[in-house]
């Protein structure tokens, strides 16, 4: 075991620790992601598969990563090579690092959109909704800046450190989003029509549920918990043992579900009281919502009030993927804070340029149907689609694969229910702590590997059904 060092910094809080884990969890991937895949896969049926992800295996894996952060106090190279010196495992440590660098390089862009959308009603309050955002996703002079913009406050927040930067942000920004989220809810719901959205959100039809959607569901719970790339190593690296790492991560697994719900209820009783479609895939929230604002009172003010929070939700998630980079340049080479938040945050500008260019602005980039001619990314799949296959999909599978073998395993579910004992009382032992250990060796790699065995194209779930249908 690590002797943690008496520098290393600490959370003030656990509320501090809470929050900015949460607002990890808590992104583009709750607010932009999940009703989409949500309006994709046939509402209200798919909702309640994700949130049996969630409690059955995202939550329990949570542990994991939050067990082997606290117990090495490192990044996740280090806390891996604090287990095992030596061999091939510290690799998957390097696959955490690079995840997040990659990650944020098109998370990045994305985010760029949300500020842009913020002042779309002041520049082109009543033009095409598809048409401006066609237009406005393609021009480089609109795109290129909002990402150096958006890396450069990422920057900002995380050269601050951890108590004074990253908590103390997330302190105050995760309260406004909350109340923010309710203010659209309240208008969402009271819209004439907005039932038909509630039934298709909230009344199941569990005929719509096939082995794509379940793997569908699955991958979203842990995207959207920031789980596999060692986020929740690094933020519990920072806990003290008396910290109960159960209840913590408990709270910050209801509060992503939580606002993931909230987007739900903010946009499907909007979608369907304007007569639009849900299943309008990523482009959902950009080409839907301002148009539904549009047409309502208020709704140049109400639009631009959702981008700030969806950007505010980018943002806290944007942190957590540069400080798991730079916290392994602190721990692992001579670098401080400052000079490798500058570093990383330049180098992943510059990766995430091709990917601001990918959405019409560069035909080659925005069409790479001439790289890959299969459908497992989709058709026509742009650079930034390839990305997120690549890093937001096949890399976080992998990530989450190895990390829950290597802690299961390598180092031994028996460490780590010690280390989840410390700070949590009496709860985690006898039967629990038996479970969960099996559940760590064997139901969760197993999962994940249907999760990856789906990505390039095998649906295990669809061919164990057939096995026995
Ligand atoms: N969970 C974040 C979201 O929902 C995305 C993310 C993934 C952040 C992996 C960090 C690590 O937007």
């Amino acid at each position: 075991m690590a002797t943690p060092t008496a520098e290393r910094e600490q959370w003030g809080s656990r509320i501090g620790f809470v929050l900015a884990a949460a607002g990890s969890a808590i992104g583009l991937g709750n607010i932009w992601r999940f009703p989409f895949k949500t309006g994709e896969n046939g509402g209200a049926a798919f909702v309640i598969l994700y949130l049996a992800c969630i409690a059955f295996i995202c939550l329990p894996y949570l542990f994991a990563e939050l067990s082997l952060g606290r117990n090495s106090q490192k990044n996740p190279v280090g806390a891996i090579k604090a287990i095992k010196e030596k061999g091939p495992w510290s690799l998957v440590g390097g696959l955490c690092v690079l995840t997040g660098v990659f990650i944020l390089s098109y998370y990045g862009v994305i985010a760029g959109w949300a500020v842009g959308y913020i002042f779309k009603d002041v520049f082109a309050p009543a033009v095409d909704a598809g048409q401006y955002f066609t237009n406005f996703i393609a021009d480089p002079s609109a795109v290129i800046p909002l990402l150096a913009l958006f890396m450069l406050i990422t920057i900002g927040v995380v050269v601050g450190g951890v108590e004074q930067g990253i908590e103390r942000w997330a302190k105050v920004l995760m309260p406004i989003l909350l109340v923010l989220m309710l203010v659209v809810i309240f208008r969402s719901v009271t819209l004439p029509g907005a039932g038909a959205g509630l039934d298709f959100y909230l009344n199941p039809d569990f005929s719509k549920i096939d082995g794509a959607v379940i793997v569908e569901a699955l991958g979203q719970a842990f995207f959207s918990l920031s789980l596999g790339m060692g986020a929740m190593i690094t933020y519990g690296s920072y806990l003290p043992k008396r910290e109960n790492l159960l209840v913590s991560g408990g709270y910050v697994a209801l509060f992503d579900t939580a606002i993931a719900l909230m987007a739900g209820l903010m946009i499907f009783p909007a979608v369907f009281a304007m007569g639009a479609t849900p299943d309008e895939g990523p482009a959902l929230i950009f080409v839907v919502l301002p148009q539904v604002f549009e047409a309502m009172p208020l709704g140049g003010f109400i639009g631009a009030v959702f981008f700030i929070l969806l950007s505010i939700a980018a943002l806290t998630s944007t942190v957590s993927l540069l400080e798991v980079v730079v916290s392994y340049f602190v721990d692992e080479t001579s670098f401080n804070r400052k000079k490798a938040a500058w570093l990383v945050g330049g180098f992943t500008f510059a990766f995430g340029v091709p990917s601001a260019l990918a959405n019409g602005a560069v035909s080659w980039l925005s069409d790479m149907s001439w790289l890959v001619s299969n459908n497992i990314v989709g058709q026509n799949p742009s650079f930034l689609d390839l990305m997120d296959f690549v890093w937001g999909n096949m890399s976080l599978g992998m990530g989450a694969l190895l990390l829950s073998i290597f802690v299961g395993w390598v180092w031994g579910s028996e460490q780590a229910i010690d280390e989840l004992q410390q700070g949590s009382g009496d709860t985690f032992r006898g039967t629990l702590a038996k479970s969960w250990s099996v559940f760590l060796k064997y139901i969760c790699p197993l999962f994940i590997l249907i999760i990856l065995a789906n990505i390039v194209g095998i649906n295990l779930i669809e061919q164990v059904i057939n096995l026995f249908g």
